[in-house]
């Protein structure tokens, strides 16, 4: 398909023959310690090439010129490259002397002589410069609008600090935040960086189970949570449900207070011994605190993110080298401008985007900031295109899958907002596919805005492949290229580089200072999981996600690499297919997972979501099946197609709008459900999903 616009930008039409007749002889399945020979179907990619316009480029922070120079640096003096960013952007208490400690392979230490403290940086140093600026503009479920300055921010910050410094909590300690997305859930993370505490935050959708097994594996003190939640009008408890974790742990509880944020009006279970009202442990304390000197590698948080396989892992992140990340991308990729930009990242503070792009970097550059209580589609889908009219909005970064549903409910619902005040659009998570592309560029962005869709990962802390805006230009789909400094590349099991349009595993080369530094608790597993010896022999950071460079050096996700599928020797990826399918007219939403067959090895199962209301059923669902798996034939090849389609309403999602890929293989293989489905956005889907047509 040809995509084919106005004058009003350039446009690149390329019609570009990739990954062509290749038979790629690819071992990506070190994983699961097996080794598959698969040969790899050449697939053919039409696409548009997207120039942004010159007015964005005269604005960028980063020109080309700019961009040509840190690259160099990078490339002829890798540690003084970093050294000198470090200096200039972060405030140090004392400066450091070594930039780079590489002796205790793969445990690198960044700056590890320099002392600093991360709020400092996020609030006093602004405060000191604008004190009566606005760093967050809160939005909650029911439209309740508070606003805070950097002076305010930091006064709710100290004095939580005081009153955690009251009751015993020391640096060093864990302190677990299971609160909503809210002000105050920033106030309790920049509080614990404040005194050198260390926080995991627990994403207020999962389960009393999960957090139970995260205040073990931590071995937290100290719960901070609210009573409950307000999320797309329904009020949902928090506070019972650390109480039944608790229950949970019983005597090995190793919890010995717990604060709480009175956010609703609902009664909840409190009890004097551990439980402390949040208002009450505030009311008396000053509103200035001494911050905690820690070194830079000081662990700031842990987060927990899932595996291919079992327990949650604690990604552990140091604190100056994540902070360095954290500013570095706000500047280069976001393309801040402190005094006229209104920044929106609708992630919740539960996962890494949260961490980096709510808490974090828009602090720590004096950023004016919405941070979003709701849901997108309470009280309808037009909610994100009014928020961003109400507060003039410039820079707005989301997901594809929330853009995907907004687009299937009323593509229309845009229209009816004002949405000049952008001037940037983001992109993460996974791969945007071109359909959802395009709807974002032109009906949200307007043509106007340049889309940068940022490949990372919790691990990787910040921004690793994106455009750089107004510079790149865009091809939907690939996140383009590396950031400066960072070694990115696509290798196969020797580490050799793999030639264009082929696969690979993505890695990066050199270490880059916002890396996990290691697996709370789990050294072994972190070598294992992020520098497995047979790849390159455990000298790279290994992503987990297969990847190809296309001829003008784009690079494109292809998914993780436990999210290939084998199907008659033919490694396919789920995601490519759902791409595929999304591009179909009558489709909104896709996922692939594979079934065990036979023959095959792996057949492909197909759930789909149609465009519109109507879900097909009988003939309509028959007739529209044999219409999308010609349309594979015809998009990738015959050894694409899936066996089996089954249409749905919805997709079963966390509250993160993660499909929940595993829980639709079972459902495909007919297996009870095991799995978690504690943190299932739309639990109702399950019976639909389940019924063949
Ligand atoms: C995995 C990391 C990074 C914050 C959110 C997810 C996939 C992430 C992209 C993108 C294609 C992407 C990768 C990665 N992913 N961003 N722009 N294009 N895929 O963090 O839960 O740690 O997941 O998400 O597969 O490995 P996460």
């Amino acid at each position: 398909m040809v995509f084919l616009y106005g004058m009003d930008y350039e446009v690149f039409t390329v019609n570009c023959l990739q990954k062509t007749a290749n038979i790629i002889n690819l071992m990506l399945t070190a994983f699961l310690g097996e080794l598959y020979m698969s040969k790899l179907k050449s697939v053919t990619h039409t696409g548009s090439v997207f120039a942004p316009s010159p007015e964005f480029l005269n604005q960028a922070n980063l020109t080309q010129e700019k961009l040509n120079e840190l690259n160099w640096k990078a490339q002829t003096d890798y540690t003084s490259f970093w050294g000198e960013l470090a200096l200039e952007y972060i405030t140090w208490d004392k400066p450091f002397t070594k930039i780079l400690n590489e002796t205790n392979t793969p445990f690198y230490k960044w700056f590890e002589d320099g002392q600093l403290n991360i709020s400092y940086n996020c609030l006093d140093r602004h405060v000191a410069a604008n004190p009566h600026k606005t760093a967050i503009i809160f939005e909650a479920d029911d439209g309740h609008v508070t606003m805070v300055n950097y002076q305010e921010l930091l006064a709710m910050v100290c004095r939580f600090a005081n009153g955690l410094k009251q009751i015993g909590v020391k640096k060093g300690e864990r302190l677990i935040i299971y609160m909503p997305n809210s002000i105050e859930a920033v106030v309790a993370m920049q509080a614990c960086a404040r005194i050198g505490a260390i926080h995991s935050v627990v994403f207020g959708g999962f389960s009393a189970k999960s957090l139970a097994e995260r205040i073990t594996d931590a071995k937290a003190a100290y719960v901070i949570t609210a009573d409950a939640q307000e999320r797309g009008g329904k009020t949902l408890p928090l506070k019972a449900n650390v109480d039944e974790a608790l229950q949970i742990l019983g005597d090995k509880s190793p919890i010995k207070s717990i604060i709480v944020n009175k956010r609703t009006q609902e009664d909840c279970h409190f009890e004097k011994a551990q439980d402390i009202w949040w208002h009450n442990l505030v009311k008396d304390q000053p509103d200035t605190c001494e911050i905690e000197l820690v070194n830079s590698e000081h662990p700031l948080f842990i987060l927990y993110t899932s595996g291919s396989t079992g327990a949650p892992k604690g990604v552990q992140h140091s604190s100056a080298g994540y902070l360095l990340g954290a500013i570095l991308t706000m500047q280069w990729v976001f393309d801040i401008k402190i005094h006229s930009d209104i920044f929106w990242c609708t992630a919740d503070v539960g996962w890494i985007t949260g961490h980096t792009y709510v808490c974090y970097g828009p602090l720590a550059v004096g950023a004016t900031q919405i941070i979003f209580e709701g849901i997108p589609t309470y009280p309808n889908a037009g909610r994100f295109w009014q928020v961003i009219d109400k507060h003039k909005v410039s820079i707005f970064y989301t997901a594809p899958t929330a853009i995907r549903s907004l687009i299937k409910i009323d593509a229309s619902l845009p229209k009816q907002f004002d949405l000049t005040s952008l001037r940037l659009l983001g992109s993460v998570g996974e791969p945007i596919n071109p359909e959802a592309w395009l709807w974002y560029y032109e009906v949200i962005g307007k043509k106007r805005c340049p889309i940068v869709d940022t490949w990372w990962q919790t691990e990787t802390g910040s921004h690793m492949l994106s455009q750089i805006p107004g510079i790149d230009k865009m091809k939907p789909g690939s996140c383009s290229g590396p950031i400066p400094g960072i070694m990115a590349d696509i290798v196969d099991e020797s580490g050799n580089l793999v030639k264009p349009n082929n696969n690979g595993y993505l890695v990066i080369k050199r270490p880059f200072p916002s890396q996990i530094r290691t697996i709370w608790n789990n050294p072994e597993l972190f070598i294992k999981s992020y520098f497995p010896k047979y790849i390159a022999n455990g000298k790279y950071y290994v992503a987990g996600d297969s990847a190809y460079l296309d001829s003008e050096e784009r690079f494109w996700i292809l998914g993780r690499i436990d999210d290939v599928l084998n199907v008659s020797g033919h490694r396919l990826s789920t995601m490519e297919i759902e791409s595929a399918l999304t591009l179909h007219p009558q489709v909104a939403e896709a996922a692939i997972v594979s079934k065990l067959h036979d023959i095959k090895g792996e057949s492909i199962f197909a759930f789909v979501v149609c465009k519109g209301t109507a879900c097909p059923v009988g003939d309509k669902a028959h007739e529209l099946s044999k219409e999308l798996v010609k349309w594979i034939i015809k998009e990738i090849g015959p050894i694409a197609k899936p066996d089996e389609i089954r249409f749905s309403n919805s997709l079963p999602k966390t509250r993160s709008g993660k499909i929940m890929r595993r829980l639709l293989r079972s459902i495909a293989r007919n297996e009870e459900i095991t799995q978690d489905i504690s943190t299932l956005e739309n639990p109702a889907i399950l019976e639909q999903l389940k019924k063949e047509v």
